[in-house]
């Protein structure tokens, strides 16, 4: 399989993270892609330019993260990082959704920031994290469990955005039982592995 990816984004590091835990990150050669080129390639493999996208060995592009991580639990024999059944289920899917929330927010707001400041700019940037606030104080109210499947996944992942691209903000501060859940959670091989570079 092969992964057209940038180390930066974090919804890469939710798919390399559902790889690690499953067990399949050495079927995966990674293609670096820089999604702002739209290189020929790329394009015809994912016409919105956008990584993480996966080819299968059959050929197939998968996008986006939640497609992805869904084609690698049919890989490999581990137990499913999506709950087949269940509140189990909805409560991974919920949680998901939270976290690429956030991620999708964040990115948005890291991607306004680098353009002149301007009036709308500001106020799509403030709505941007009043989004991620908002999310947070969510997920401080229900922390994910330690158990590892796709809603605590994406999560981590988010809160490792969070870390890396916003660290002069305090989320810890105001999320102090979700700060002591990552600090935990970062121990699990498909989180500790795949920390953005510094
Ligand atoms: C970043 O540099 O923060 C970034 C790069 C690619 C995708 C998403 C985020």
């Amino acid at each position: 399989m092969r992964l057209f990816y940038s180390a930066a984004s974090p919804f890469v590091r939710k798919v390399m993270a559902c790889t690690i835990t499953r067990g399949i990150d050495g079927r995966i050669e990674l293609i670096p892609t820089n999604p702002h080129a739209s290189l020929p390639e790329f394009v015809a493999n994912n016409p919105l330019s956008k990584v993480p996208c996966l080819v299968t060995d059959d050929g197939l592009a998968l996008f986006d993260s939640p497609v992805i991580c869904e084609f690698l639990d049919s890989i490999g024999d581990t137990l499913p990082l999506f709950p087949v059944v269940g509140g189990a289920r909805w409560k991974a899917l919920k949680q998901q959704a939270m976290g690429d929330g956030i991620m999708d927010a964040a990115v948005s707001r890291r991607m306004e920031a680098a353009k002149p400041a301007e009036p709308a700019r500001d106020l799509f940037m403030a709505r941007m994290k009043a989004a991620v606030d908002r999310t947070l104080t969510e997920l401080e109210g229900e922390v994910p469990t330690r158990a590892v499947d796709i809603g605590s996944i994406s999560v981590a992942c988010a809160l490792g955005y969070l870390d890396f691209r916003f660290a002069h903000e305090d989320w810890r501060g105001v999320c102090p039982k979700l700060a002591a859940w990552f600090e935990v959670f970062s121990a699990n091989p498909g989180i500790a592995r795949t920390v953005p570079p510094g």
